[in-house]
């Protein structure tokens, strides 16, 4: 690790909502004669408690959902964590604050603007999903998020990480948790050296997680594996010369850190092309929205070709070619050659296509390939006809 996390604010241990934490509900992990813990580490479970809490106090990561406790804030980051790395949510997150300071301004707020706040993170779908829970929020629970599992997880956009991240982080739930950091440290602590994306996925180690859950601290316990999984527990070179947990690893004490988690199947890329085409009319540009299904569903974005219904209405003049890019989209890369062209008529009018100013593409939710093709446009003059240069470089809002 080359340098050290820093010092978190104190965090207060949120206390057990009322009547205490809840008992875990029975499952796998309960059945008479299954027990997911290797032996020494039901032994040694107090100590690896206190090895672990003891270091995130001292160098757990100072994030700023962290700093107090408020259920709307956790849930928040936990959602922007789903699929993005902490240091980019960090930015994002206060943004998203700034705009939207509670759950009630968030559910009344235009899904658009929601989008809005949301580019750059990218799977809308987590956005949109965070809007609709929102008004769920406000008209079912007074405003107020659930503070069980069960109950948060009744909500769009929360399965089973999130909704124990939040019920034990913001409400001192005992629920365990795992993610891509917390997989890999109980992996390796318990020695689990099976493939953990064939067929049995996670479930073991959700019971080994489930298994090794204090009996209090359950939220700063959860934080603590995704910390020591994030800065020293890492996927490839652990640093288990730094590691609070070396003494209990069974994975280090077999010489195994550095091959756990195993896994199986690793996904080919799939290359694929396109062409986007930018079509002016004086100083309008055409855009259509990303339909069900797509890729960035609900954002704005340039056609494709061969996209025939929309542009053949429009009596284009020749296409030139004005550059290329790329980008990659889960395992998918695209390259994407941009043509620029320029409409004789406006076309008839349709759901999900539009005409805009070039000047406002900055004020519309738009997909990350679209700035990119908007922008390449611009710099290699694509934009025929627009106003004088310079007064006309696409704005991010
Ligand atoms: N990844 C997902 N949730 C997290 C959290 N609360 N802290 C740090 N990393 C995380």
């Amino acid at each position: 690790m080359a340098k050290e996390p820093r010092l978190p604010r104190r965090e207060r241990t949120p206390r057990p909502a009322a009547g205490g934490p809840k008992p875990r509900r029975a499952g796998p992990a309960d059945a008479p004669g299954h027990d997911p813990l290797p032996a020494p580490l039901r032994a040694g479970s107090a100590p690896i408690h206190d090895a672990l809490l003891g270091w995130f106090t001292r160098v757990g990561r100072d994030l700023p959902w962290r700093r107090g406790i408020d259920p709307y804030r956790t849930w928040i980051s936990e959602v922007m964590l789903q699929q993005t790395q902490v240091d980019r949510v960090v930015d994002f997150f206060h943004r998203f604050m700034e705009r939207f300071p509670t759950v009630e301004r968030l559910a009344e707020a235009p899904e658009a603007d929601v989008l809005r706040a949301w580019e750059g993170l990218g799977y809308y779908r987590r956005a949109r999903q965070l809007h609709a829970a929102a008004k769920r929020i406000v008209a079912d629970h007074g405003g107020r998020l659930p503070s069980t599992a069960p109950e948060l997880r009744e909500l769009p956009g929360i399965g089973r990480y999130t909704a124990g991240a939040i019920a034990s982080i913001a409400f001192g739930r005992a629920e365990p948790i795992v993610e891509a950091n917390s997989r890999r440290v109980l992996a390796r602590l318990a020695a689990h050296a099976a493939p953990l994306d064939g067929t049995a996925g996670d479930g073991p180690i959700w019971e080994i997680a489930t298994a090794l859950l204090p009996p209090r601290s359950a939220g700063l316990w959860n934080q603590a594996l995704m910390d020591l999984g994030a800065t020293v527990c890492t996927p490839r070179s652990p640093i288990c010369s730094r590691c609070p947990l070396a003494p209990h690893c069974l994975a280090l004490k077999t010489g195994q850190a550095g091959a756990i988690p195993v896994s199986t199947a690793r996904r080919t890329v799939i290359d694929l092309d396109e062409t986007a085409v930018v079509v002016r009319r004086g100083a309008k540009v055409l855009v259509v929205r990303r339909g069900v299904g797509e890729w960035w569903e609900g954002l704005w974005d340039f056609p494709r070709l061969p996209a025939k219904e929309i542009l053949a209405p429009l009596g284009c003049g020749r296409r030139r070619v004005v550059g290329t890019c790329s980008y990659t989209v889960t395992h998918h890369r695209v390259a994407v050659t941009v043509a620029a062209c320029q409409a004789s008529c406006q076309g008839p009018r349709r759901d999900g296509v539009a005409w805009i100013d070039w000047e406002a593409l900055g004020t519309l939710a738009m997909t990350s390939p679209g700035r990119r093709i908007a922008a390449l446009a611009e710099r290699e003059g694509g934009m025929v006809g627009r106003p004088a240069a310079g007064a006309s470089r696409p704005r991010r809002g």
